[in-house]
């Protein structure tokens, strides 16, 4: 099925991983893509296995998303809970319609504004999605991205793939190849190099099912950006009160998520006071010999007293903070770190995003000072 013998010319090599499957991780250029590389992982999804790929938001693991044998695999490899439903990813609008059941006016303006991009809508189902994609619900999640990467693979497969974002569960969301390789070597069966995604956070997700806009999971087109084209843009109340009493609608936002193997403590307040008691923390955590981390921007990198400082861009700069937060997260796996203190953002634009993930990535621990 594979053929790897022109392995060298074409860049790609197999690798064995701990679950003894053969993982064959092969580079694609974006700017340039190897159409051989794009068939044989089309080949490897035909034939009901799992290929990762990148998107511009976060790696995606990709399965066809009409064939229901071939979705529980992602489950499988990821650890993930059966009942959190995937998202279809098309490259082209005219497959929407054989997949949801009903559009309106609301949808249509959204995807002429912001399709194909980090943008996933939620629609009432059509009978041929099955109950693996959707997680029994009678709705389903689709996305058209903008990666010339993903376009090629879903035009080269003929069906929608079906992909959540390429980690262990739990993990934080894969923004390099190498993060996909470090969760998921030997449980999947090829890994699309495509290099580092764009926005580094995962897709906006917008409730339209019912006839009006509900922001699910937040992203990098903000609520302020969909305002411009439609009135009233609801937001799950789950997103601005994470508690475990309010009950998210998109199922695996209930979910801990984006943790890395450190502890992570969110410090609120006023700059002064944050970097004074994170300073405070890094001596007393120190003294019991643990291994301390700092998560802030560039103009703050230099007022703590840690080697182990990593800035995820300019305060401004929501774009690039978006960009970095995960990379930063794994990197402090990297380094071994205990206990990661990290700066807090405005919940504007992006930054409601960020600190969604970053909530998440703390289990909603907020030190206010
Ligand atoms: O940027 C992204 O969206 C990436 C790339 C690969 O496209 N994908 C991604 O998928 O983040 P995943 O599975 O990690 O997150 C999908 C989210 C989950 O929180 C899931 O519960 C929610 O979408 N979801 C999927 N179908 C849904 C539905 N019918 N109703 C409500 N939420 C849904
Ligand atoms: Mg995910």
């Amino acid at each position: 099925m594979i053929h790897v013998l022109a392995a060298a010319e074409r860049n790609i090599k197999n690798a064995v991983g701990r679950n003894n499957m053969n993982t064959v991780i092969a580079k694609v250029d974006p700017n340039n893509i190897d159409r051989n590389i794009i068939n044989e992982a089309a080949c490897i999804l035909k034939n009901g296995g799992l290929v990762a790929f990148p998107t511009e938001t976060v790696y995606g693991l990709g399965a066809n998303g009409l064939n229901k044998d071939a979705c529980k695999k992602i489950y499988e490899a990821k650890g993930r809970p059966s009942d959190n439903p995937l998202i279809l990813h098309i490259s082209d609008i005219s497959q929407l319609s054989k997949l949801i059941s009903e559009k309106n006016d609301i949808s249509e303006k959204i995807i002429k504004k912001f399709w194909p991009g980090p943008l996933t809508l939620i629609f009432k189902k059509s009978e041929i999605v099955p109950n693996e994609v959707s997680g029994g619900l009678n709705t389903v999640a689709i996305r058209y991205p903008e990666n010339p990467v993903a376009k090629a693979l879903i035009d080269a497969c003929g069906f929608p793939i079906a992909a959540p974002s390429a980690n262990s569960s739990g993990k934080p969301s894969p923004t390099l190849a190498k993060h996909v390789y470090d969760d998921l070597l030997g449980k999947i069966d090829m890994i699309i190099d495509g290099g580092s995604t764009v926005f580094g956070l995962e897709s906006t997700i917008i409730d339209v099912s019912e006839g009006k806009a509900v922001i699910l999971r937040p992203g990098a087109i903000t609520k302020e950006m969909l305002e411009e084209i439609i009135d009233n843009v609801g937001i799950d109340p789950s997103i601005l009160k994470l508690s475990s009493d309010v009950k998210p609608k998109a199922p695996g936002m209930k979910y801990k998520h984006y943790s890395p193997n450190a502890e992570v403590i969110l410090v609120k307040g006023d700059k002064n006071n944050v970097i004074n008691y994170i300073n405070k923390c890094i001596k007393e955590k120190s003294e019991e010999n643990k291994s301390v981390g700092v998560m802030t921007v560039d103009e703050n990198i230099i007022l703590y007293n840690s080697q182990n400082v990593i800035s995820l861009g300019k305060s401004e700069d929501f774009e690039e903070i978006g960009k970095n937060l995960f990379k930063a997260l794994r990197e402090f796996d990297y380094r071994n770190t205990d206990f990661v203190y990290s700066e807090c953002f405005e919940e504007v634009g992006e930054g409601l995003a960020i600190m969604n993930r970053l909530k998440k990535s703390a289990g909603g621990k907020i030190i206010n000072v």
